[in-house]
């Protein structure tokens, strides 16, 4: 995949779904990679951030052109329809993933939720990469120590 050891795991970890919403996207590199190999027909880019979101719309323009893809700026899952069929939100911490999902106005347990909490310690990021399959209950999880 080529978008560097903790990208390319999350990556790996991700489903083929109709719609995939990225939520804080950042960089876009997940969409990217779901929408270069067929894995999604449309994906949702969700961040909090003006300026990082801007990266994703700026990786993801022809996409974008194409109806394919749909930039939303806002907090959570605010713009992310609850019939999404895979949400990934990854380098966050555990309490702002926490929140998001339990928010009272727009929160929601996605069909198919894939996660990575990010935990900032001295020099490096220690993640833990979940998967979880809410309908039928089945938890795959990675866990390991990414370099940042
Ligand atoms: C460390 S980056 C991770 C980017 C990418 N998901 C990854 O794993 O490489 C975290 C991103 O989440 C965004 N973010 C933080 N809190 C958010 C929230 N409540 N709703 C949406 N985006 C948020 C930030 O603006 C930032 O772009």
């Amino acid at each position: 995949m080529g978008y560097g050891k903790r990208i390319d795991t999350l990556c790996s970890l991700l489903v083929k779904a109709e719609t995939f919403a990225d939520v804080g996207c950042d960089h876009g590199y997940c969409s990217e990679y779901m929408l270069k190999n067929d894995l999604c027909e449309r994906a949702i880019l969700s961040d909090i951030s003006k300026g990082s979101l801007a990266k994703a719309e700026t990786l993801l323009a022809p996409y974008i052109r194409q109806g394919r893809a749909t930039s939303v700026l806002g907090d959570g899952f605010l713009g992310v329809p609850k019939d999404v069929d895979e949400v990934l939100i990854a380098g966050m911490g555990g309490s702002e993933i926490v929140s998001i999902l339990s928010d009272e106005k727009y929160g929601f347990m996605p069909k198919r939720f894939d996660f990575s909490r990010c935990t900032t310690r001295k020099n490096y990021v220690d993640i833990s990469l979940k998967t979880v399959d809410i309908s039928i209950g089945i938890l795959r999880s990675k866990m390991g120590n990414f370099t940042t």
